[in-house]
């Protein structure tokens, strides 16, 4: 069992959707479950249950266990909390479904989710059903107290869910790589073959920019608190790099040149034998990737996905730039609206860069790929960890790993925000990851 009280007290200190004065919370807080929840299914819609059950390596995780573990944070962090009597059909599912909460209880080993074959698929879909409709009755009659108490946490179960919606669009991505048959997950969409316009370099003076999230509407505790940052004079590419820019790289044997490398990216390079991103295969001299829709030659138009931080540095180094810190990035990105390809649109990869426009003139901040940071994911001055399970959702993992920003064509478009900050160690490729460049301004 959870500690109750412990939930409880992060739900008191955590930052979340309030619904604004007068309007209807409960049907609100319903709406979006209901929604969130649905488009998980939505996603499965092209798999067979074969393809559910598969962990091609230990960062992924099984689609039938990313559709368990979220409904197991709705079990554990509201259902157990608030339903007093609700009971667990299966309570060995909560072993099976814990990530990573010690403070939740014992947990299986994650590299080893893909030999789990029981619950089968189907009986997942039941355990899922169940906690909705366990989820549906609890809100449905809850008081308006009640709803203020169970409203925060439920909001960052749905964020939760969204995360996980992603990792299950990059998981299965990884799964199907692996396939000689090359699944399609979902067709292409036609109107990718547009020429881009050379990028160009927008300058920032020097500012002490206010970084991180302020304000009542939902983030994560790792964007607070908001604080004050110099942020020396800089400039920052109009758009991300692309395939083709990425392919001149490797042809002037980018790979091969240490010079261009941090000592643990070439050891990297070494070790696992890299000569292009991920999904790459050169096939009778010409480079092909793999796609959700298939294996496809290369795009050059794209933005180039795939690269690892180690990557996405070698790369920045060999034009004679640099990548951006979180705070330039997220200082340039004040004021710009949220668009982009987002998982909305179901694309499923990212898009070369339209036409220019907007005020500043840069391009695909938000969707298409997550752009690495040549910043080290580290607690804002004044963060502290909040008491309790869900605690351990963001803070615990400040350490060795480098800072995304953007979101990508996997990411909710209603999940991502200017402050938002992703985080990965720097070898791993299988995310949507992509490289936006930055130069000093002496
Ligand atoms: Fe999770």
């Amino acid at each position: 069992m959870p500690n109750v009280l412990a939930v409880a007290e992060q739900a008191d200190g955590a930052r979340f959707n309030r619904a604004a004065p007068g309007s209807d919370v409960r049907s609100s807080l319903l709406g979006r479950f209901r929604e969130v929840r649905s488009f998980s299914l939505r996603l499965c819609e092209t798999l067979s249950p074969e393809d559910y059950v598969v962990q091609s390596m230990p960062d992924v995780s099984p689609t039938k266990w990313h559709l368990a573990h979220t409904s197991w944070f709705f079990e554990t962090f509201v259902l157990k909390v608030w339903m007093p009597r609700y009971r667990s059909e299966i309570p060995q599912y909560a072993y099976l479904f814990n990530s990573y909460y010690n403070a939740a209880g014992d947990m299986h080993r994650r590299d080893l989710r893909g030999l789990i074959s029981r619950p089968t698929v189907a009986e997942t879909f039941r355990f899922r059903t169940s906690i909705d409709q366990s989820v549906c009755e609890l809100l449905e009659n809850a008081d308006d107290s009640l709803l203020a108490e169970i409203e925060p946490v439920l909001v960052l179960g749905l964020h939760h869910e969204q995360q996980h919606q992603e990792l299950l669009v990059t998981d299965i991505k990884h799964v199907f790589a692996q396939n000689p048959l090359y699944p399609v997950f979902r067709e292409a969409k036609e109107g990718e073959k547009a020429e881009v316009a050379a990028p160009h370099f927008v300058e920032f003076d020097e500012v002490t920019a206010l970084i991180g999230h302020e304000g009542e509407d939902f983030s994560y505790d790792n964007e607070e608190p908001r604080h004050r940052e110099l942020v020396p004079a800089f400039s920052l590419a109009s758009r991300p790099i692309t395939n083709g820019e990425y392919l001149a790289f490797i042809e002037a044997d980018g790979y091969a040149r240490s010079e261009f490398w941090l000592s643990l990216g070439w050891t990297t390079v070494n070790e696992q034998h890299w000569q292009a991103p991920l999904y790459w295969e050169k096939r009778d001299g010409k480079w092909w990737n793999f796609t959700l829709s298939g294996f496809r030659p290369i795009n050059e138009s794209e933005p180039v996905t795939h690269v690892s931080h180690f990557e996405a540095d070698a790369y920045a180094n060999w034009v004679g730039a640099r990548l951006p810190t979180e705070f330039e990035w997220e200082h340039a990105a004040n004021g710009l609206p949220m668009e982009g390809n987002f998982v909305d649109e179901e694309r499923f990869h990212p898009r070369a860069a339209p036409p220019a426009s907007g005020a500043n003139g840069l391009q695909q901040m938000f969707g298409d790929v997550w752009e690495w940071t040549r910043s080290a994911y580290l607690p804002y001055p004044g963060y502290r960890v909040a008491p309790g399970a869900l605690g351990e959702y963001n803070g615990k993992f400040m350490s060795n790993q480098m800072v995304l920003r953007g979101g990508s064509c996997a990411t909710s478009q209603s999940h991502i925000r200017r402050t938002y900050r992703n985080f990965f160690q720097p070898e791993k490729r299988w995310q949507f990851t992509g490289i936006r460049l930055a130069r000093d301004l002496a």
